[in-house]
C-alpha cells in the first residue's frame, strides 16, 4: 500500500492506494470522517461491480448508508442530475456534518463532487475512483463541475475530497476503450515530467495491458505524485496547472467536433500530444526525436496518433471557443523532450501551417 498526502493547508488529504481497497472503504471512512451519514453515489455501470461492496464495508463499521444510482455517461454530468442529487440528499436527511461519497470514473466523480461542493453551502467529499482516468487524474485536485449545452465543465468548482481510496483490482473490470482512456493521462505524465515513468511504459507496453498491470501500483503512485505535486503548487489552475492541459487544446476540439461521441477524452489527448510535438519539433520548439518517441509508445499502447478527418477549420473553430481561451490567443503546453515541458503563448497560427 502506499499514501500520497495532498499538502492543502487545513484541506490537506491522503490517497490511499492498495488492492482491495473497496472492502475497506468502511474503515477508512471512519478514520476520516467519525461517526456520521454517508451518501454514496454511483452509476449503473459501477453498481452491479462495487456498490454493494461498499456498503457492506459501511454498514460493518457502523456507517449509516444509503446510495443512489444514476445512469452512466457524460450525459449525467448535467444540471437535471444534480437537481436528482439535491433531491436523494434532502430525502435522506444528509446534513453538512455528513460526507458525499463518489464512487464510480470521472462522470460520478465531477457530479458528486459539485453536489457535495454546493449541498448546504458544502459537505465532505469522499473520491472511490474505479477507472483509470479518475485515479490518475479527475479524482485528485477537486476540479468538480457539470456540462451546460453550451459547453462541458461549464458549471463547477474547486473541492477538495477529505479522502480518496484508489483500488487497482477495480481496474481489471475496465472495458478496453475505458482503459484507453486513462492511458492518454498516464502516458501524459510521462511527457510533461516523469521521463522514468515514460520508460516504463515503454518496456510493460509489448506485453499489453497484462504487463502494465504488473507494474500498476507503481505507475498510479507516479501519476498521482506528480498531480498531488502540481495540485499543491497551484491549486486554481493559473499556471503550473495549466501543463497537466498538455494535448487538451486540440482533444478538446476533437472532442467537440465529434460531439463527444467520437474518441474517448484520452484517446483525444493522444492525438493531442502526438500532433502539437510533431508542430513544435518542426519549428524548432522541441528536441529532434521527441514526437517519434511519443507516438511509438502511443501505437504500442494502441492509442490513436493521428487527426481524424475533420476540416482544419472546424477544429481551429472549435479552439478559439474553449473556456480556457481568450479568442485568438492560445497558451499551449510543448515538450522540450521527454519528461519536460513548458508553457508557450501563441495564436492560432501555430495550428494552421504543417
Ligand atoms: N485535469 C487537469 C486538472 O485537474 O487540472
Amino acid at each position: 500500500m502506499s499514501t500520497i498526502q495532498v499538502n492543502l493547508g487545513a484541506r490537506s488529504y491522503p490517497i490511499h492506494i492498495e488492492r482491495g481497497l473497496v472492502d475497506q472503504a468502511g474503515a477508512y471512512f471512519l478514520s476520516v470522517f467519525g461517526q456520521c451519514a454517508a451518501a454514496v453515489v454511483t452509476d449503473d455501470n459501477v453498481a452491479p461491480l462495487y456498490l454493494d461492496r461498499v456498503m457492506a464495508s459501511l454498514t460493518q463499521a457502523d456507517v449509516r448508508a444509503v446510495s443512489i444510482t444514476l445512469p452512466h455517461g457524460e450525459r449525467t454530468k448535467c444540471l437535471d442530475c444534480l437537481t436528482q442529487l439535491y433531491t436523494f440528499f434532502s430525502e435522506h436527511h444528509i446534513t453538512r456534518k455528513d460526507v458525499v461519497v463518489a464512487l464510480g470514473g470521472g462522470v460520478m466523480g465531477d457530479l458528486a463532487g459539485l453536489a457535495a461542493a454546493t449541498w448546504l453551502r458544502g459537505v465532505r467529499l469522499m473520491q472511490i475512483p474505479t477507472t483509470l482516468l479518475a485515479q490518475v487524474d479527475s479524482s485528485v485536485g477537486g476540479k468538480v463541475a457539470v456540462d451546460l449545452p453550451q459547453g462541458k465543465n461549464l458549471v463547477g468548482a474547486f473541492w477538495q475530497p477529505s479522502l480518496v481510496l484508489a483500488d487497482p483490482d477495480t481496474l481489471q473490470t475496465l472495458t478496453p476503450a475505458y482503459w484507453r482512456d486513462g492511458l492518454g493521462e498516464v502516458v501524459k505524465y510521462g511527457c510533461i515530467g516523469d521521463e522514468p515513468l515514460f520508460r516504463l511504459l515503454e518496456k510493460d507496453a509489448p506485453m499489453g495491458r497484462e504487463g502494465l498491470m504488473q507494474d500498476i501500483d507503481e505507475i498510479l503512485h507516479r501519476c498521482i505524485s506528480y498531480k498531488a505535486n502540481v495540485v499543491e503548487q497551484d491549486e486554481h489552475d493559473t499556471g503550473l496547472r495549466m501543463t497537466l492541459n498538455f494535448g487538451h487544446t486540440l482533444a478538446h476540439a476533437v472532442e467537440t467536433v465529434q460531439h463527444y461521441e467520437g474518441y474517448r477524452h484520452g484517446e483525444a489527448v493522444a492525438i493531442g500530444m502526438a500532433a502539437i510535438t510533431r508542430l513544435s519539433e518542426e519549428r524548432g520548439l522541441t528536441e529532434s526525436g521527441t514526437a517519434q518517441r511519443l507516438i511509438a509508445l502511443e501505437q504500442a499502447l494502441s492509442l490513436p496518433t493521428e487527426l481524424p478527418e475533420i476540416p482544419k477549420e472546424d477544429l481551429l473553430h472549435a479552439m478559439t471557443q474553449d473556456k480556457k481561451n481568450a479568442g485568438d490567443t492560445l497558451t499551449v503546453i510543448l515538450l522540450r523532450r521527454i519528461g519536460a515541458c513548458y508553457l508557450h503563448k501563441t495564436t492560432t497560427k501555430f495550428f494552421r501551417h504543417g
